[in-house]
């Protein structure tokens, strides 16, 4: 069995703390998924199948051990490991240096979130690492996301549409998970593969990074960049100069969460590889409306109905905008990209308020034409639009 890492990567002296993640056998993970049922499967990506299950967790803090039952989400690596991630196809001749880089995605995680704690990154609970006859094991656990991925949410029909005020709050919580990373470890992490289906929801919509798997260190003190010979990530995401070059920053994820932004605003994936050539890529595609306030709309998301704040979002396209600047340097630090989230918020949420009061005066009025009028009795005051709601 492979030893798991010790947490060294991004530990600061006030994080550096025991590794508290449980071992689990592989038996315990496979009866908590009922044996990695098809039913219980609750996502797929590069890494391989992700189960929903249940945990027995023992609690010792007052030197009593007692018990309860915990839903977690078990990751399974599969022999595919790194296949889906990268920019390129892998031949067969490389199978076993992809099942390594699988294997080494999966010890960056434990390694990563093992030590990194914030309440806008997914807990990682435990791991298994067992070489048996059945085979060779390397799983982990992480707490239980209810609502899945931003992905789901935002691409997925049968899945209900996010509201515009649900969208402001989990691009401001995916953003302060980035500013952790980035500018509150000692060590710097750069994230290399910011997308929706990383972004998490828990039961009441709280956004938690998840997916450490590409995770990197950023610079030594006083070095600009990280040099790496593999681009990886995620097709649509990854900043131009990281492609070209293979120098990454932590710039590089603000980029990534510029097009993240995009996303939101339009129900729109980075790469729509079914639209015509045109709009398949996201960012080519709102170039013209962007610049054009009265056409702005033709871009916002058809599944909000009109439910948003025209002003609320044509500022988050201009934030889109800073973290999506060629020149690397010239984009905001997340820091910064989190108090901008925080003044649209609460500009789109006092417009909000004032709503109603508009609303009284047109209610009672409508008799034909029902629909239209309800729509007009929740146009906001400030912006002359759909209201924010
Ligand atoms: N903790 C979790 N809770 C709920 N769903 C999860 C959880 N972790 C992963 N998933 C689901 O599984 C998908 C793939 O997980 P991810 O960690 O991104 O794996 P990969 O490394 O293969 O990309 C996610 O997009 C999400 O839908
Ligand atoms: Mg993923």
């Amino acid at each position: 069995m492979d030893s798991v890492p010790r947490p060294s990567a991004a530990s600061s002296s006030s994080q550096r703390r025991a590794n508290d993640l449980r071992e689990f056998t592989f038996g315990e993970l496979e009866a908590a998924t009922r044996g990695f049922s098809g039913d219980m499967m609750i996502g797929e990506g590069g890494f391989g199948c992700v189960y929903r299950g249940v945990v027995r967790v023992s609690d010792f803090d007052d030197g009593n051990c007692s018990g309860s039952n915990m839903d977690v989400a078990v990751k399974q690596l599969n022999s595919n490991g790194i296949q889906a991630r990268l920019f390129f196809p892998v031949p067969l001749s490389m199978y076993i240096w992809v099942y390594e880089q699988g294997h080494k995605e999966w010890i960056n995680e434990v390694n990563f979130l093992g030590v990194v704690k914030h309440p806008n990154l997914v807990k990682l609970v435990g791991y298994c690492a067992k070489d048996e006859k059945s085979g060779i094991h390397r799983l982990l656990v992480y707490e239980l996301m209810h609502n899945k991925s931003l992905e789901d949410h935002l691409f997925i029909r049968e899945v209900s549409p996010l509201s515009w005020m649900a969208r402001l709050r989990i691009a401001q919580d995916a953003a302060r998970g980035l500013a952790h990373l980035h500018e509150e470890t000692d060590l710097q992490i750069i994230f290399r593969d910011l997308n929706t289906s990383n972004i998490l929801l828990d039961e009441n919509f709280n956004a938690k990074l998840s997916d450490f798997g590409l995770a990197r260190l950023g610079p030594a003190a006083g070095g600009s960049h990280i040099s790496t010979s593999w681009v990886v990530g995620t097709a649509g995401y990854a900043a131009p100069e990281y492609i070209q070059t293979g120098r990454l920053t932590a710039k590089s994820d603000v980029w990534s969460f510029g097009v993240v932004l995009y996303e939101l605003i339009t129900g729109r994936r980075a790469v729509e590889k079914n639209m015509p050539r045109n709009e398949q890529k996201l960012l080519d595609w709102v170039r013209p409306y962007v610049s054009d306030s009265r056409k702005f709309h033709h871009i916002v998301d058809p599944r909000l109905e009109g439910q948003y704040c025209i002003k609320s979002a044509q500022k988050l396209a201009a934030l889109a905008n800073k973290c999506l600047t060629k020149n690397a340097k010239s984009r905001p630090k997340m820091s910064e990209v989190v108090e901008m989230l925080g003044k649209i918020i609460s500009e789109t949420s006092s417009e909000n308020d004032s709503a109603p009061q508009h609303a009284k005066e047109t209610q009672g009025k409508e008799t034909k034409g029902k629909k239209e009028e309800t729509e007009k009795s929740i146009r906001c005051i400030n912006c002359r639009n759909w209201t924010c709601r």
